[in-house]
């Protein structure tokens, strides 16, 4: 099975005063996908955007919308997501009480599915659920905020997911998600994974085109 590689630039990062312009700039330099961080201001200490930013950027591009849920109570919220419909719903597996049921909520109302896992947590908690998913988001970093560190130890749990994926033929897509960079990218991709968010790396630049044409021809 191929698994398709592209960049998904998250929009944390971007302006805030030209959102709509950022997300047209990434779309026209070859995004793949948009990647949006929802953060409660307490799953994470840290707080983002609003539910209607994704219909107003439904106005703007025809990319992908990835809505990134770091949320408590993730179960109550997820109806406010799937109302404004974006391509993914992609949540944090340990905010979750069933992951299986949310897989099945999302899917049955159109949306494709992410479980998105942190630094600390191994890869056995969600392996029963992978078969059932669109996207795995892999966190290389504690989330919360934009432009921190890659975590090296994370790499790990990258190939043992795109191995299982390999073995049991699933199509999966691995994302990358937290401190991927020109430095950081090559070691990331080498384990075999597919999609790379990015946020200081392309919103960070002067010329969007060029960040993420540079990334993506690692
Ligand atoms: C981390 C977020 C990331 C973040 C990545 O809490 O989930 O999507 O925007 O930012 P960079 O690429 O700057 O590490
Ligand atoms: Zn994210």
């Amino acid at each position: 099975m191929k698994y398709k590689r592209s960049i998904s630039p998250s929009l944390l990062a971007a302006d805030y005063g030209y959102l709509a312009d950022a997300a047209l700039q990434a779309e026209a330099g070859g995004a793949g996908s948009l990647h949006l961080d929802y953060m409660d201001g307490h799953y994470v200490p840290n707080l983002s955007f609003g539910i209607d930013l994704i219909p107003a950027l439904k106005k703007r591009v025809r990319i992908p919308l990835m809505a990134h849920l770091m949320i408590s109570n993730t179960e109550k919220r997820v109806d406010d997501f799937i109302r404004v419909h974006p391509d993914y719903i992609v949540f944090q597996e340990d905010a979750v009480g069933d992951v299986g049921m949310l897989i099945e909520k999302i899917k049955n109302n159109g949306i494709k599915t992410g479980i998105a896992i942190n630094p600390s947590r191994p890869l056995s908690h969600i392996k029963d659920y992978l078969p059932h998913t669109d996207h795995l988001l892999i966190l290389g970093v504690n989330p919360g905020f934009g432009g921190q560190k890659f975590m090296v130890e994370t790499l790990k749990k990258m190939k043992e997911a795109h191995e299982f994926r390999v073995k049991n033929r699933l199509p999966y897509d691995i994302a990358v998600d937290g401190g991927v960079n020109l430095e950081t990218a090559g070691n990331i991709l080498k384990t075999g994974v597919n999609i790379l968010v990015a946020g200081t790396a392309v919103f960070g630049k002067d010329d969007i085109r060029v960040a993420i044409e540079t990334i993506a021809s690692l």
